[in-house]
């Protein structure tokens, strides 16, 4: 058997191989605080649930449309436009099987050997993984503890040549919780005018969680664009809908037919109960997001203090998403070893920052959407080993 060579250039995501690691030590009896998984611990919205199980009991358990059902497709329309001001119309909005199918397309449209792809250092794994896999250049922009983890967007154009081809950007940023506000995304989405041959990813699937009632910098405010951007979205982080596998996507006009090709050699369609409790989500009260965020603006709280309080951590305080990204360097311990010693000994489970780049062998990764009892009983079992 000979596979493809591309294959071995995959890479992976650490939060599975720790998720395995803790399972395994529960199942051996260890009682384990697991603060490595990105997602909420929030119950999806029970009106998207409902919406869910009626479309299955009124008969809709067959294929869909490969870009969605229109009614799915026009919810995300009318969202973006109550949300964000802008019209899109739906025939460029495709839903997909969660957030990552996008990446995983958009990285394939550009990637290719000569090619280079911009994307963040600390980041999400996959972008760098799907860069390598598809024989382009990753050139990596740093996220720096200093500047708050947020954009840069000097930085980022400084990188720019005339073989890179798309620049991922995230924001709110997993794993730092980093946030970049407005201001910057305007100064970058102006100085992008120079660089018309440039594909832009925007993945924004922890737009609606921002601390501070701070205007969401969407790469949509910028039409100027359009022709070029790509937006990634989804049900996953907003409504706590992770396993339900419910994204959605914003295209350049011209790429429409070449996706809608990927979703039909690909996934077909996504799950169709699933796309009626999408548009419930979208559609219904808001109050489960706004409780969510009143308890992680306290949960983000009691973390952040708690690791300050730890011999060794320096701890920023993330602008958005529900992750906390600490400093360990003066533990005397790398990331790495800060992670393996607070699972074995603590009984902590969190994500090594090596898992997200280079620039991050320092960093750990705390997911603290979780109850606020857990985040206490972390801390104080992780105090205990650093003494
Ligand atoms: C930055 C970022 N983008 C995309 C995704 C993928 O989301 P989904 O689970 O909807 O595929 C994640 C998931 O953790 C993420 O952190």
């Amino acid at each position: 058997m000979k596979i493809a060579k591309n294959v071995n250039k995959l890479g992976t995501e650490a939060v599975y191989s720790i998720f395995a690691k803790t399972k395994k030590l529960q199942k051996q009896g260890k009682k384990i605080i697991d603060l490595s998984l990105g997602q909420s611990d929030f119950k999806s919205p029970q009106h998207a649930v409902n919406a869910a199980i009626k479309a299955l009991k009124d008969g809709h358990h067959g294929y869909t449309l490969p870009n969605g059902i229109i009614e799915c497709r026009e919810a995300v329309s009318r969202k973006i436009k109550s949300l964000y001001k802008a019209h899109i119309d739906p025939e460029r909005i495709i839903i997909m099987p969660g957030g990552k199918p996008t990446m995983y397309y958009a990285i394939s449209f550009f990637g290719e050997p000569g090619a280079e792809i911009l994307y963040p250092d600390p980041g999400f794994p996959i972008y760098e993984s799907m860069i390598n896999f598809t024989g382009a250049k990753a050139v990596p922009y740093n996220m720096t503890e200093n500047k708050d983890f947020s954009i840069n967007p000097d930085k980022i154009l400084s990188l720019i040549n005339e073989k890179t081809r798309l620049l991922i950007l995230n924001n709110p940023h997993n794993p730092t919780g980093g946030f970049t506000e407005k201001k910057a995304i305007d100064k970058l989405a102006n100085s992008l005018k120079k660089f018309p041959h440039l594909a832009v990813l925007s993945d924004e699937v922890y737009d609606r969680l921002i601390f501070g009632n701070k205007e969401i910098p969407t790469l949509l405010n910028y039409p100027d664009l359009y022709d070029r951007l790509i937006i990634l979205n989804g049900w996953s982080k907003t409504y706590a809908m992770t396993g339900w596998r419910l994204g959605w996507s914003v295209w350049p006009e011209k790429l429409i037919e070449h996706v809608f090709k990927f979703c039909v050699n690909s996934h077909s369609c996504v799950n169709t109960p699933a796309q009626y409790g999408a548009i419930a989500a979208l559609d219904g009260p808001e109050n489960h997001l706004e409780d969510m965020m009143k308890e992680f603006f306290i949960r983000r709280k009691l973390i952040c203090d708690g690791l300050q309080s730890l011999k060794g951590v320096q701890c920023n305080m993330p602008g958005g998403s529900f992750f906390a990204f600490p400093n360990v360097k003066n533990t005397g311990m790398n990331g790495e070893e800060f992670t393996e010693k607070s699972l074995k000994e603590a009984g902590v489970a969190m994500i090594p920052g090596a898992a997200f780049g280079k620039f991050a062998t320092d960093y750990v990764r705390f997911n603290f959407a979780t109850s606020r009892e857990n985040i206490s009983k972390a801390i104080e079992k992780i105090d205990k080993i650093l003494k």
